[in-house]
């Protein structure tokens, strides 16, 4: 396999960097992407061999290529539209779709369509597209998705069997704030939103499982990749992160799959599949260990039902509810807005929009996502004044 990597230099580009270590024999590295980070990204496409990297700021990508001129190396990139042509064209098979947030669009969308598979982490692409995606996967020469979101490949696997299911279950850890009210989220500081109890990861996801958004973001995740309604997607706290997930089937029988949290195993499981490869990871303890389920509380982390809801009506509500709340989380570390104003200024943007019909292409996707993003931005700013 010959992989390129969306987001090389983040949290799930440094997973894959550890599973590519041990599998160097079955996974070759043809290009690694990522927006800013040039002496990480020149540093792992020389350890990975890659056939080049790209910067999607081409101002980063000028500097680098300056910075390392003469030296041996994969070759250097710059801008968005040298990705698009470089997925285009190279002797890539599967690409890790690793980018944060809605950059990651247009790049799955070429590689699918090239017939590439799409090894799926940037969920907010299925969220803000995903009947776009949708009917390129219905183009019987397009790629195929597998899932990384570790819920989401968990389901996968409950699935491999393609058996009649009545609902998904989805885990959710709850985040760093699970069991506070309403009134003590007023003063949250970006430094404990930042802080997550089980998992490692960057800095927009972490502030999502803060809000539960990122679950609300996963049950659409969900809808699109399993083709399975909103009312048969549950969501369930389980605050230790064992249980990446569950599927009920129509008798009732239940599976899940578990194991410690580390996002090498969905990384990997999507690299192998339908294979597995070993792993060095500790066998799992089960004896005294203590699991629990709970309800999640919608009234005080009310983007859960927020999302849920634009997923249910819709559209483009989806694409507006990922636009608002990347830029409200950008607000929010940036210090402009309050933890709790998140929600406000998603709801704002979701309440003023008005969708165009029942149907929509790519060219309308764009236009609602940079129209949310704008009317975000300028609640934001009524707000500081
Ligand atoms: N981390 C996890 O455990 C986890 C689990 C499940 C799903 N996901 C999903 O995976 C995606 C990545 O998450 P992450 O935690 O790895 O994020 P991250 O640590 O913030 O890394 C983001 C990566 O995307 C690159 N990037 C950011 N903006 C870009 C742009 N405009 N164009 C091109 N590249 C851009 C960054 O490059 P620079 O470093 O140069 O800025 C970096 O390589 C997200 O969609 C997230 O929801 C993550």
């Amino acid at each position: 396999m010959r992989l390129v990597i969306l987001g090389a230099t983040g949290s799930i580009g440094h997973s894959a960097f550890k599973v590519w270590e041990e599998h160097q024999d079955e996974v070759a590295i043809e290009g690694l992407v990522a927006h800013v980070n040039a002496r990480r990204l020149w540093e792992m496409g020389c350890q990975m061999r890659a056939a080049w990297i790209a910067l999607t700021d081409t101002a980063q990508a000028e500097r680098l290529k300056q910075e390392v001129k003469g030296l041996a190396g994969p070759d250097i990139l710059g801008g968005q539209e040298a990705v698009q042509e470089r997925l285009a064209e190279a002797d890539a098979t599967h690409v890790l779709a690793a980018m944060s947030g809605f950059a990651g669009l247009e790049p799955t969308l070429t590689a699918l369509e090239r017939g590439l598979t799409v090894l799926l982490a940037n969920k907010e692409t299925l969220v803000a597209a995903g009947d776009v995606i949708q009917r390129v996967l219905d183009d019987a020469n397009s790629g195929q998705i597998i899932p990384v979101d570790s819920e989401h490949s968990a389901i996968f696997q409950c699935l491999a069997l393609n058996q009649p299911l009545r609902r998904i279950i989805l885990t959710c850890s709850g985040g760093p704030f699970r069991g506070w009210t309403r009134e003590s989220l007023q003063s949250v500081t970006v430094e404990q939103a930042l802080r997550h109890p089980n998992w490692q990861m960057g800095p927009k996801i972490t502030v999502d499982s803060a809000t539960l958004m990122n679950k609300g973001l996963e049950i659409i995740e969900a809808h699109y990749l399993f083709h399975v309604d909103y009312d048969a997607i549950d969501v369930v706290i389980h605050p230790e992160s064992i249980v990446h997930s569950l599927v009920e089937f129509v008798d009732g029988a239940t599976l899940a799959q578990c194991g410690y949290p580390d996002m090498r195993v969905p990384i990997q499981v999507a690299l192998s599949w339908p294979q597995r490869w070993p792993l060095e990871i500790p066998a799992f303890q089960w004896a005294g260990r203590d699991l629990h389920f709970e309800e999640p509380d919608l009234d005080t982390f009310r983007l859960l039902q927020v999302a849920r809801e634009a997923g249910e009506a819709g559209q483009l509500y989806p694409c507006v509810l990922n636009a608002a709340n990347e830029v409200a989380v950008e607000g929010f570390l940036s210090r402009q807005l309050g933890f709790l104003d998140i929600v406000e200024v998603v709801e704002e943007t979701l309440n003023a929009f008005s969708p165009v019909g029942r149907g929509y292409d790519l060219a309308e996707v764009r236009a609602a996502d940079r129209w949310a993003r704008q009317y975000a931005r300028s609640t934001i700013a009524q707000r500081a004044r």
